[in-house]
């Protein structure tokens, strides 16, 4: 029996738009995800036998074949052809429903355990495919860091990291279960036309709200690509010291997560979460995902720690943590 413990890192949405509904019933979406320093631990082993057994130490991680963990095993083991008796210990340090990728990066962390502990390899493209057929945000997690987000989420490339920043991520209870946020955004898209039905003539109206979701995807292209750029602020924001003008950049570029019109209205505290971090200097704060999750961009640890506390003192979770380029990303998944 061989085992592998991994860290399955977590990610936040750098701004999350959302296009039209396509036919095979997913969304089209443009984001920057951002892998970041909070993990879960995943011990993978494999020995003689057949099966896939899952552990874990929190009560609302499923065990059965509906964890993306156990596909991801199923997945791996068609592909490489081998049999094994697989058994997978998550430890749960993530919110489950939190909008932080944590049953996505638990997944990827199978992928890579088996691989090590089966001293087998799947072919790059072969394992950004198996990722995309588990989840829409699994891919990004073999790629980490700063990595632009297209299609319905699956179409991953990487991006030029920046120097890691401050974060601080805000839990509360709720959790926000991602189809249900998809189907909330769709039904206020249909209000909207109904509203601009009452003053558009009939068959302009859905003409416009398809241009509207095509535009918005659009503008964040254009949105990203010049705060990429640093043409906001006229200067180059990359570099070591000018995480401070990258930030007021993501701002100004007006990189805005969609999920916060359908979220927030449902959820006011999480809305006020988001506040408390403005309040407390965030350059840049936003809900992560579909939520629950609410992090803050801040220039110094000082201001992290002091708005971590901050959101501790009105009894809400908040973990200080980093930004985690992919050099650093790759340096620390496999624990041993
Ligand atoms: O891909 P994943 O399993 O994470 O998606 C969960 C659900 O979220 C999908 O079944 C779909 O209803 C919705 N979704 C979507 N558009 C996306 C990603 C997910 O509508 N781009």
């Amino acid at each position: 029996m061989s085992g592998v413990t991994l860290r399955s890192f977590a990610k936040i949405n750098l701004g999350l738009r959302i296009g039209a509904l396509r036919e095979d019933g997913f969304h089209e979406l443009r984001t920057v995800y951002q892998t970041i320093g909070l993990h879960d631990l995943v011990r993978v082993e494999a020995g003689r036998g057949v099966g896939i057994e899952l552990r874990a130490n929190h009560a609302r991680v499923p065990l059965d074949e509906s964890n993306t963990g156990y596909r991801m095993a199923e997945r791996v083991l068609r592909s490489l052809k081998v049999r094994a008796k697989v058994t997978i210990h998550i430890e749960k340090q993530l919110p489950v429903e939190g909008g932080l990728g944590a049953a996505s990066s638990n997944a990827v962390a199978v992928m890579l355990g088996l691989e090590r502990a089966l001293r087998r390899e799947i072919p790059a493209e072969h394992k950004l495919r198996l990722a995309a057929e588990v989840g829409s945000d699994v891919p990004l997690f073999l790629v980490g860091g700063m990595v632009l987000g297209m299609g319905r989420g699956e179409e991953v490339y990487p991006l030029e990291d920046f120097t890691p920043l401050d974060c601080v991520v805000a839990t509360t209870a709720t959790g926000v279960p991602t189809a249900q946020a998809f189907r909330d955004w769709d039904e206020l898209q249909s209000e909207n036309l109904s509203r601009t039905r009452m003053s558009a003539p009939h068959n302009a109206a859905g003409k416009l709200t398809a241009e509207c979701a095509s535009d918005t995807i659009k503008m964040f292209s254009h949105s990203v690509f010049s705060w990429l750029r640093g043409t906001s602020t006229g200067v180059s924001a990359r570099g070591g010291d000018r995480a401070e003008a990258l930030l007021l950049d993501l701002v100004r570029a007006g990189i805005e997560n969609d999920f916060e019109r359908v979220v927030f209205s449902q959820h006011p505290e999480l809305r006020e979460v988001k506040r408390v971090l403005e309040g407390e200097g965030a350059r840049y704060a936003s809900l992560s995902g579909s939520g629950s999750s609410v992090y803050g961009l801040f220039g110094s640890k000082v201001k992290a720690q002091q708005a971590g506390r901050r959101l501790a003192q009105r009894g809400i979770r908040a973990q200080a943590t980093m930004t985690m380029p992919r050099r650093q990303y790759w340096a620390k998944v496999f624990v041993n």
